[in-house]
């Protein structure tokens, strides 16, 4: 590709991805490499720059992730992070020593003084609040470095040698609750690095367009359509690319919200490719029929899947490729190794073990989630379809608690729909991650004009997270949740009673099964 790279050397840190993002964010191409690439391949990508992260060892510790020195003389500006800062002032000469005393270990926000003369932080304020999160401590600095920024336990922060293009920092510029860090990597990567900022999702679309067709060529291309942001993005890029040639196959389990099959099917109108919708609704309902179990019903809706998907596949014939929407944050997940991953379980469980193909396509496998999205829009896709908040495989069958029927589905997604419709109305989408409605099967007593009910009782859950392995319950304000509640009993037969979830993740799961 055309664009200029900058490698993050992965040396185990928590935060490496939100360095890659942030780095893309500032219009600069990235990607995250483990710490033991030989050097020669890394030179061999010709970066612009390195990024060493942090990571939770110590650098004078047996066994610690080093690097090859001779990385400091390639002449190519580099940025260590905490750890990546430690492992850089002791592979040049410093003394990194365990930090003797509470007062230099430094965790959490911490006021920064910073050197603007500095490059790194040239045109910032002098004072900010910094992420520490660090137990070794610089003693003394390699040759050649100098100070750069402070604290009042530690004389240490920030040093460079702006004569090779070395910096260092010990807290971690990339989150958010640095302040200004974005600002720094920005300096890092234009002031230091001299990028250019060739990396937009633009021409990001072209490029992929491009190499999407020289792979394909007049070959045969299928893909299996979930209706989520990936699935939907790769399909419209794939169709951008090769039109007809490819197959969509769209199962419509009947488990889905509200006209999402219809929305599905809409967006990709524009394109002409071949869109088969297979409205699998009865299958599925009469195989779930009876069931209360949540891990059962999970296995019935993940094997009817692939078996309704293979029987497709079988129709279509013969196809050359199958496209996966497996995204970076998968990749960087399953070890950041160059080796093909392969993410068999996209929300559809090992497909392919079951379809007949000669190789995947991954035209996702570099994107972050937001700019998966941006690309979705960049190719026309509807916002309500690329701001889609994740929904799970196995959809509302999860969400209705104990057996499941038609009737049960209906209720439940008009209920779902309200919740979903005053959160818009609210604009307070932004503050939460995933929010949905639950019918739970309890029934209790209520009264409606002068009459007694016994009706069910509509749980709502939403949660606000960032990676959704833990996750905090969202403060929705009160008079939100009033309008939802007063909304669903009104307009939502059989329900007469509305509960609000207010449990963390752990101890609650997202989901309710
Ligand atoms: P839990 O309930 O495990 O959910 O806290 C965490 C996230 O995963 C989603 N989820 C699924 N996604 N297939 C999926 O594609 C599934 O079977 C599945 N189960 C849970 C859930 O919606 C939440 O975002």
């Amino acid at each position: 590709m055309s664009h200029q790279l900058v490698i993050i050397l992965d040396f185990g840190g928590q935060y490496n991805q939100l360095i890659a993002r942030r780095v893309r964010e500032c219009g600069v191409y990235c990607e995250v490499k483990p710490c033991t690439t030989p050097l020669e391949r890394l030179k061999a990508l010709e970066p612009i720059g390195i990024i060493f992260t942090g990571g939770p060892s110590s650098v004078y510790a047996p066994g610690s992730p080093q690097v090859d020195p001779a990385i400091f003389d390639w002449g190519i500006p580099i940025l260590g992070i905490c750890y990546g800062c430690q492992l850089m002032a002791h592979s040049l000469g410093g003394r990194v020593t365990a930090a003797q005393s509470d007062s230099a270990r430094e965790y959490g926000k911490t006021e920064t003084f910073y050197d603007t003369a500095c490059k790194l932080f040239q045109g910032l304020p002098e004072k900010g609040i910094s992420w520490m999160s660090h137990g070794d401590y610089m003693e003394r600095v390699p040759e050649g470095f100098s100070l750069a920024a402070h604290s009042e336990a530690c004389p240490n922060v920030a040093i460079c040698d702006e004569s090779r293009g070395f910096y260092g920092v010990q807290f971690h510029p990339e989150v958010n609750h640095t302040e200004m860090g974005t600002a720094m990597i920005r300096n890092f990567l234009y002031e230091i690095c001299k990028a250019a900022g060739d990396w937009s999702m633009e021409s990001y679309k072209d490029t992929a367009v491009r190499r999407i067709r020289e792979k394909v060529g007049s070959g045969k291309v299928l893909l299996a359509l979930s209706g989520g942001v990936d699935s939907s993005v790769a399909a419209a890029l794939v169709a951008e690319a090769v039109g007809n040639q490819l197959t969509c196959v769209f199962v419509d389990h009947g488990l889905m919200r509200l006209h999402e099959g219809d929305e599905v099917e809409q967006a990709f109108g524009k394109w002409d490719i071949n869109f088969v919708r297979v409205n699998a609704e009865e299958l599925f309902l009469s195989k779930l029929s009876g069931v209360s179990e949540p891990e059962a019903k999970r296995k019935i809706i993940g094997e009817e899947f692939i078996r309704v998907f293979e029987q497709e596949a079988k129709r279509i014939g013969q196809v050359d490729y199958l496209v996966q929407g497996t995204i970076y944050p998968d990749v960087i997940e399953s070890g950041t190794g160059d080796a093909a991953v392969i993410k068999s379980h996209h929300n559809v469980g090992g497909l392919p073990d079951y379809v007949d193909f000669k190789e995947i396509v991954e035209p996702l496998r570099m994107l972050f989630k937001d700019e998966v999205r941006q690309l979705g829009r960049d190719l026309g896709l509807p916002e309500y379809l690329v701001s889609r908040q994740p929904f799970p495989g196995p959809g509302l069958a999860i969400r209705i608690i104990g057996d499941i029927t038609k009737e049960k589905l209906d209720l439940l997604r008009l209920a779902d729909f309200i919740f979903r419709d005053e959160i818009a109305k609210a604009h307070l989408e932004g503050s939460m991650d995933q929010y949905f409605a639950v019918l739970t099967n309890l029934r209790s007593v209520g009264v409606m004009g002068d009459g007694r009910t016994y009706d069910y009782a509509i749980a709502l859950r939403s949660v606000t997270t960032s990676d959704f392995m833990t996750a905090d319950w969202t403060r929705i304000p009160y008079e939100v949740l009033d309008r939802v509640s007063v909304r669903i009993v009104n307009e939502v037969p059989h329900i007469n009673r509305v509960l609000y979830d207010i449990t963390s993740k752990p101890p609650a799961t997202v989901e309710f099964e």
